[in-house]
């Protein structure tokens, strides 16, 4: 295939993480079934130690480590759990399919995570767990968050699902003395070819946990060998001709003819979450071989991959910062993000979308929202803030395949797309 000149190059929203490595160790796993086990439990010390922390434990996916969490540290049927409106609507579906109750407290505009003022005011005598995401990247206000924990007698759950390698008061997220969960799906920094991961410091609370996980088998060869291809598949449409000599103008075309199609499509998100109430008992499951295997060999190469991911954010974030009419996710005192997604607060979404297409940058707002609009979430208040990022969000290219000469073109792209578009009306957050 001919090389595209870096100027014509189209500029996917992301890719997967997909290397010859993690194809032989995910191969491996696979086939050589007398190591099965062994292999997860490399997984499993190599992460535990990478993270610092004493236990780790294999699992399915990320929504299967936060179940098991939440089973393994005694949750009973109609406890409720305080979480961040503006959230992953699976993660209220794991809570739901435990008979627990999902309390939606508001997002601070700034940090966009939990703010602990807004906690306090929303614990009730049922409160039980109290689960703090880092959402994207950006470590929650961990210090008081334990406080407020300790001193009502919760269980602080972290969800790092996009936080693999974040820190906060200098120690990984995750590594906290809190339990908590990571996810490997094939979109995110580790990808095991879907996977999750629980650590805690609490042997009881591992010991639990691999017992709860253990009601079904792993993912068979079947079903890992579909997410292999579905990954491959991914991987072939964002290689760099690919992309930009089809699936961009695909993109494009699309957006000429139905935009409302677009956002739907932007917005990635099947209708089964909607509605989702699942069913725990089918999902639980442990991590297989070939996962872990595959896992092994990502690892080995995570830092890298984190720091160039860092780098590009980190240079994104500092020409974005004055370009009147977009806001930038900020951080609290003592976190050291690692800005997984760089998301962008603006008016005109759509239109902001349009304009960076036009410039041969692809975007997209995500698949997280406002929660308590969920149509099993009726007779809920408002959560402004939440409601306002789900309106407003566009998440910005910034995965370690990129380099800097494409960072400084999307941030030509945007600064150039604000200024010709009378989009510079504030978003109405600070
Ligand atoms: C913040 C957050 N929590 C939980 C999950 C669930 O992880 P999984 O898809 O591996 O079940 C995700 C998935 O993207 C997530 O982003």
């Amino acid at each position: 295939m001919a090389r595209l000149n870096t100027s014509r190059r189209r500029i996917p929203r992301g890719t997967v993480r997909f290397s010859g490595r993690q194809l032989t160790g995910a191969l491996g796993g696979l086939l050589w079934r007398s190591s099965a086990e062994r292999t997860v439990a490399r997984f499993e010390e190599a992460f535990a130690t990478w993270l610092g922390v004493r236990h780790a434990v294999a699992v399915g996916s990320g929504k299967v480590a936060l179940a098991a969490i939440l089973e393994a540290c005694g949750a009973k049927r109609g406890q409720g759990v305080v979480l961040a409106a503006y959230n992953v609507p699976e993660v209220v579906g794991v809570i739901r399919g435990l008979g627990l109750i999902p309390r939606f407290v508001d997002i601070d505009p700034q940090t966009f995570n939990l703010d602990p003022a807004a906690v306090e005011a929303a614990l009730t005598p049922e409160t039980g767990f109290l689960l703090a995401t880092h959402l994207y990247g950006n470590p929650a206000p961990l210090g008081a968050l334990k406080t407020l924990a300790r001193r009502h007698g919760l269980v602080l759950v972290e969800d790092c699902a996009q936080a693999l390698g974040a820190r906060c008061g200098r120690r990984r997220v995750g590594a906290q003395g809190s339990p908590a969960l990571f996810s490997f799906g094939p979109m995110k920094a580790l990808n095991t070819l879907k996977g999750g991961m629980l650590t805690t410091g609490d042997s009881g609370v591992a010991r639990r946990a691999r017992a709860v996980v253990g009601r079904n088998p792993a993912a068979g060869r079947v079903a890992v060998l579909r997410t292999l291809l579905s990954c491959a598949a991914i991987w072939v449409a964002t290689r760099p001709w690919v992309f930009s000599n089809g699936v961009f103008p695909a993109i494009r075309a699309l957006d000429g003819l139905s935009p409302a199609m677009v956002d739907t499509l932007v917005k990635m998100r099947p209708a089964a979450f909607d509605h989702g109430v699942l069913d725990i008992d089918a999902m639980m499951a442990p991590m297989g071989p070939a996962q872990a295997g595959a896992g092994l060999a990502v690892l080995a190469d995570l830092e890298r991959a984190n720091e160039r991911r860092l780098s590009n954010a980190l240079r994104l974030r500092d020409r974005l910062r004055h370009v009147p009419g977009v806001s930038l996710q900020q951080p609290v005192a003592d976190a050291e993000p690692l800005w997984t997604n760089v998301v962008v607060r603006v008016a005109d979404r759509l239109a902001l979308r349009r304009r960076l297409l036009a410039r041969g940058v692809d975007s997209t707002a995500g698949y997280l929202m406002d929660c308590s609009r969920l149509p099993n979430s009726p007779g809920q208040p408002e959560y402004p803030h939440s409601a306002e990022l789900e309106r407003s969000n566009l998440y910005l290219p910034v995965g370690p395949e990129l380099g800097s000469a494409e960072m400084d073109r999307i941030a030509a792209a945007v600064e150039e797309s604000m200024a010709s578009g009378g989009d510079k009306r504030d978003t109405g957050a600070p």
